[in-house]
């Protein structure tokens, strides 16, 4: 039996999560190396998907490998505050503008989960607004309205296979980058609500201007915790994450991915009297949230994470990502137009995802209304060149390994990919 085979057989859908491949085309990856991987058949692939973005330095980057093994060898995990997560917690905290306290968690959806936890518990709210299309986490709430799924009554979510019946009632969904409709339902449910959680780059969509800014002014008008879920911007965008790019600093924020350089690490941070719920002096209540993460803050992941942000702190770092980021969308841009596609080029810093639209796509109404079967058989067709990727419409991942050459050796790969699709119709 081959590895694919084997896959098949134990995994559901031949997959870990995502995906969604055709079993044919599913891969079963056997290492990695700068903006590389290899699967079990010996193939070759240009990664754009750098694990979902959180090999944000490539993939085995001999620092980030050095100072993991350095620490395996002394002891992989305490359960308990070590050295490594200490000066991690000094060095995350002096990076992100609104992290006064932290605590780690082991992922992404743990770091949004308690966010919201930390919130219900220091208003005693029950709602938790978020944007339509949002993924924050494989949580009840992470995934509440994240698909188009069965039609709830507006504002409230669909449960997106959340699997919690509750979901429709506590979890209200606004269009993101509508101000208007978010401060409409805020009206009506804002007494009820603890937090208003946003990823600030919406999946690949940017914020229109004032619509941070306006949320920050909404959650304090209302009471409301403002949660930024940084699991994709944290140390990506800059130093201090879509807060310091964009200017706007939330009361809570959920880190993950690219903090643990490929390990698994996340961050919930915030206000200090926000934070202090978690503190177990305050147990049994009221006002206290339960928070307690076995491998949280291990001391691998840490000093991955120590050694993952000494080279993003490297000079320049930033500048190239975005140049990068520019440069990859700029040209799939031309070869798109080349090939007579109508098409939309979404996303910020190093990130970059495609809509095939003829109108801009700004939030999930119009993310939904673009032609997403002709994007996964693009994604598709890109796998089968060689750019190893997620084809469930996510976006496309550059790290400090894609140079040049890497950028270039992808453009040729689009190239190839449509022209493998039925001709793009007129109009
Ligand atoms: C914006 C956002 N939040 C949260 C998560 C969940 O992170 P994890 O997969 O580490 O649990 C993801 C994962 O893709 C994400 O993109």
């Amino acid at each position: 039996m081959t590895f694919r085979e084997r896959a098949l057989a134990r995994f559901p859908a031949g997959s870990n999560g995502e995906y969604g491949l055709p079993p044919e085309l599913v891969p079963v990856i056997e290492r990695g190396h700068g903006c590389r991987v290899w699967d079990t058949d010996g193939r070759e692939f240009l990664d754009f998907t750098m694990a979902w973005g959180s090999v944000l330095v490539g993939h085995a980057h001999p620092r980030v490998i050095e100072a993991a093994t350095q620490q395996a060898s002394l002891g992989a995990n305490f359960a308990a505050v070590n050295r490594r997560a200490v000066e991690l917690a000094e060095r995350v905290c002096s990076l992100s503008p609104c992290a006064e306290r932290i605590r780690f968690v082991a992922s992404g959806t743990e770091a949004t989960m308690l966010c919201l936890r930390v919130a219900q518990a220091a208003t005693g709210r029950p709602k938790v607004l978020k944007f339509a299309g949002a993924y924050h986490g494989q949580h009840p709430v992470g995934v509440a309205g994240m698909l188009q799924g069965r039609s709830t009554v507006p504002p409230h979510a669909d449960p997106s296979g959340a699997g919690a019946s509750w979901v429709e009632n506590d979890v209200l969904a606004a269009p993101y980058n509508d101000l208007d409709v978010t401060a409409e339902i805020l009206a009506q449910y804002g007494h009820e609500t603890a937090a208003v959680i946003v990823e600030p780059l919406h999946r690949c969509l940017a914020p229109k201007p004032g619509f941070l800014e306006g949320l920050r002014k909404l959650t304090r008008r209302h009471g409301i915790v403002l949660v930024f879920d940084e699991v994709v911007t944290g140390f990506r965008l800059a130093p201090g994450g879509a807060q310091e790019y964009y200017g706007v600093i939330p009361d809570l924020v959920a880190y993950g991915k690219a903090l643990g350089g490929g390990f698994p690490l996340g961050a919930y941070a915030g206000r200090a009297d926000l934070m202090e719920v978690v503190d177990e002096h305050r147990l049994p209540g009221p006002k206290y949230a339960w928070s307690a993460s076995t491998t949280g803050g291990n001391p691998v992941s840490c000093a991955a994470a120590l050694a993952t942000l000494d080279l993003l702190a490297e000079p320049g770092v930033y500048p190239g990502l975005h140049a990068a980021g520019a440069h990859l969308r700029r040209r799939m841009r031309e070869v798109l137009d080349h090939a007579g596609e109508t098409a939309q080029i979404l996303g910020d810093g190093p990130l970059a995802q495609i809509a095939f639209s003829a109108t801009p796509v700004t939030d999930q109404a119009t993310w939904l209304a673009s032609d997403r079967t002709r994007g996964r058989a693009l994604l598709l067709a890109l796998l089968q060149e060689g750019v190893f990727l997620n084809p469930m419409g996510t976006k496309l991942y550059l790290s400090l390994a894609h140079d040049d050459a890497a950028v270039t050796g992808f453009i040729d790969l689009l190239a190839a990919a449509l022209a493998r699709l039925p001709a793009p119709s007129p109009g």
